[in-house]
């Protein structure tokens, strides 16, 4: 049987926003980040404290972290890929940092600039800060389910890296399908994997949609008892390092999905619908959400 409730993570004012060409003030952001805290969610990925030369869409993450409506009890997360990127989190009053790494190596080297193994030496002081300001600790491993530059990820790969999460102290490990490929056995194959290495209920999939994946990819997941899933209002997005890959499923097709199974999610499908016709009506597009355009529609 399915889980009767489900944390949904809204995660596209970061993953969502970071890939954008255009720049979107920060006032937009802040915006976006109040309606999301409107609609229900319980966890927004708000910033990322990364280098602005890698990602200069980021750069406003510290004026973001200040603008935005706190509503307590939400947990608003970011990035946080090395101490420097730490110190500003926690300046900025993140409830939760993230780190990430990657289960491929090629990919740990593009988009961190390190191995796998240079990466969880680089996320030990940040793992052990995190605990002394009682920060809540949160990783994330790319590439899990294939890699653009080396292909077939194998599974011991991902296990490893769970791993070495789950000894950092991680309260949660997310496990991301960076370019959106896998296909729901393969996806229950990976998740299995983790599962292997770290308690279930700290598990999260973060599916990216490219080949249309996402959902399929989500309830094979949750067919193996996941309860946190990351998604991305209007699916916004792909990942800078990763060329031609789209945004994380789109956060309307999940909720409407959740509410069809009887899932619990805590989120009112309709203000997320409003929060992606604010965001795709800036950037000036039709919105990635099939069930947000359908609803809009109506
Ligand atoms: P590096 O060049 O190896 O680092 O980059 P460095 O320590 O040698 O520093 C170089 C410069 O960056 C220095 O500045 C530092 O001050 C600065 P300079 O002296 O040249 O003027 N710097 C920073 N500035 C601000 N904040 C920081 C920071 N750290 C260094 N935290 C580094 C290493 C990790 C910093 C770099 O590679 C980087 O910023 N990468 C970011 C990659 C990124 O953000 N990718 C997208 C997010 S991950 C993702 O989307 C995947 C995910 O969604 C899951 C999935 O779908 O797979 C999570
Ligand atoms: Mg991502």
């Amino acid at each position: 049987s399915l889980p009767q409730k489900v944390k949904i993570v809204e995660v596209g004012p970061r993953d969502g926003l970071q890939n954008e060409k255009e720049n979107v003030p920060a006032d937009v952001k802040i915006e976006l980040v109040n309606r999301l805290t409107a609609a229900g969610f319980a966890n927004i990925e708000a910033a990322s404290f990364v280098s602005p030369k890698w990602v200069p869409q980021m750069a406003t993450s510290a004026e973001v972290m200040a603008g935005i409506a706190r509503k307590p009890g939400v947990i608003y997360s970011a990035l946080t890929p090395n101490m420097q990127g730490f110190e500003a989190a926690l300046a900025a009053g993140a409830h939760e940092v993230v780190i990430f790494g990657a289960a491929s190596e090629a990919f740990s080297q593009r988009n961190i600039n390190c191995s796998i193994a240079e990466s969880i030496t680089r996320f030990e002081p940040v793992a052990k800060a995190a605990k002394e300001h009682g920060l809540r600790l949160r990783a994330s491993v790319s590439t899990a389910f294939g890699c653009p530059y080396q292909g077939e990820v194998p599974l011991e790969s991902v296990a490893y890296v769970v791993a070495r999460m789950r000894d950092l102290g991680c309260d949660e490990i997310d496990i991301a399908d960076t370019i959106g490929v896998a296909t729901p056995r393969k996806a229950q194959a990976v998740m299995q994997a983790a599962i292997g290495e770290f308690r279930i209920d700290g598990l999260s999939g973060h599916f990216h949609d490219t080949y249309g994946q996402a959902l399929a990819n989500i309830y094979a997941a949750l067919e193996l008892g996941i309860t946190i899933f990351h998604s991305s209002v209007s699916g916004l997005g792909g990942c800078p390092y990763a060329k031609g890959a789209t945004g994380n499923v789109a956060t309307e097709d999940v909720v409407y999905m959740m509410n069809g199974l009887g899932i619990e999610t805590g989120i009112d499908l309709d203000a997320v619908v409003d929060a992606g016709a604010f965001i795709s009506q800036f950037l000036g597009r039709k919105g990635a959400s099939r069930a947000g355009n359908a609803l809009l529609a109506k």
